[in-house]
């Protein structure tokens, strides 16, 4: 369904509310990546370029709600916006405190501070979205929680819209799940595959090949009749890992396991590393990373992909030697003429650290959320957007 457009909607003279994820990592009191501050700031510019006064709202951390606590204040993001924007942005404790004038710029307190943002209250969200004349949706990192700013304040809102970067995030996850220029390849790793079924289960319908990684692979080796001696592996899920393989096989799609595998006996830097087969891990060590035949077949296969999905890495890229599967992926994806899209907090930091955001086709911003996508859940915010 068609989502209305903060780029359509006529601000001039107006307030616009714009929720954005602004939930930066902070260390000491101080943001220590400002990436999310910096991806808000379209949606800023363009709702002031359209003459409106600027309320932003959004949350930080996981505060008790009802409690003013000073670790999760905005005050330090506030700061730095207006450094970026080269204009204040004043800090409002209270909602009874937001005045703002066309062209000026004011940053409501963490909206977790304030009792009812949670539990999507209908009167916390009417409040937040009485702050102005038109209520912006620009937080794709928050999309996936029915919360009062991300959910209820839509639906309340004269006017409802979408802000630059959550249409940039749907758009680019659009373009993989909905009618993808084949083939569709999906990366998907991480520790677990309990947190990933749903997702592994909904993509295997879409993709043409399916290739993990990391702790997930380990349980497919595991289900596929290999002795992964002390990976981590989830045992209890052996049989649903057994049940995606056979779907693969029904559906005729492709879903490569590791051949070989890099280990040693703990996951530590620094560690020797043995390369070996799947089938001759040695006794009492873990497989940290995937090994040299895997990463050239896996290169193969994304060299022959036109849209690539990305999340989680394939090896404990953390813990060098183990970087390397990781590493090779990223730059196989970097030099690829394939659409790529990457997401989750730790696939988003490998590729970051090695300087090749931006030969990706879309980086996301979203991690829960991105990952509610790919497992083919409606995001509350975007059902809401919808009903505008
Ligand atoms: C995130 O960091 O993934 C988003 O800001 C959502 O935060 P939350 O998981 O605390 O809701």
């Amino acid at each position: 369904m068609a989502i209305k457009e903060l780029k359509d909607v006529d601000c001039a003279g107006k307030i616009v509310v714009i929720r954005q994820d602004l939930n930066v990592p902070m260390k000491d009191g101080h943001i220590s990546n400002d990436k999310r501050i910096r991806a808000a700031l379209p949606g800023i510019k363009l709702a002031l370029d359209k003459g409106a006064g600027v309320v932003l709202l959004s949350h930080l951390g996981r505060p008790t709600e009802g409690e003013f606590d000073p670790k999760f204040s905005l005050a330090p993001v506030a700061e730095h916006l207006s450094g970026l924007l080269g204009k204040p942005v004043t800090l409002a404790a209270k909602i009874e405190d937001v005045k703002v004038a066309p062209g000026e710029v004011v940053l409501l307190e963490n909206v977790r501070f304030f009792k009812g943002e949670k539990k999507n209250d209908p009167d916390l969200a009417a409040k937040l979205a009485g702050l102005g004349d038109i209520y912006v949706m620009d937080a794709f990192g928050a999309a996936h929680r029915a919360h009062a700013s991300t959910e209820a304040a839509i639906r309340k809102a004269g006017v409802g819209c979408a802000g630059p970067l959550m249409m940039a995030e749907l758009n680019a996850f659009a373009k993989v799940l909905d009618q993808p220029a084949r083939p569709l390849v999906a990366v998907i790793g991480g520790s677990k595959v309990s947190t990933k079924l749903g997702l592994l289960e909904n993509l295997l319908d879409k993709v043409d090949c399916l290739i993990v990684g990391g702790g997930i692979a380990n349980t497919f080796l595991a289900a596929a009749g290999h002795n992964v001696q002390q990976s981590l592996c989830e045992a209890e899920l052996l049989d649903d890992a057994r049940r995606i393989m056979k779907k693969a096989e029904d559906l005729g799609k492709m879903l490569p396991l590791p051949v070989d595998v890099v280990t040693a006996p703990e996951l530590a830097a620094g560690q020797t590393a043995t390369v070996c087969d799947v089938d001759a891990v040695p006794a009492g060590a873990m497989i940290l990373d995937i090994g040299p035949k895997t990463v050239a077949a896996y290169e193969k296969l994304l060299a022959d992909a036109a849209t690539v999905v990305w999340n989680g890495p394939v090896g404990a890229f953390e813990f060098p030697p183990f970087d390397k599967g990781t590493r090779a992926l990223a730059d196989a994806l970097a030099s690829d003429k394939a659409f790529v899209v990457v997401g989750g907090g730790d696939t988003v930091a490998a590729v970051e650290g090695y300087g090749l955001a931006d030969r990706m086709g879309y980086i996301s911003t979203g991690g829960g959320a991105s990952l509610e996508l790919l497992e083919g859940i409606k995001l509350p915010s975007v059902a809401a957007l919808e009903s505008c």
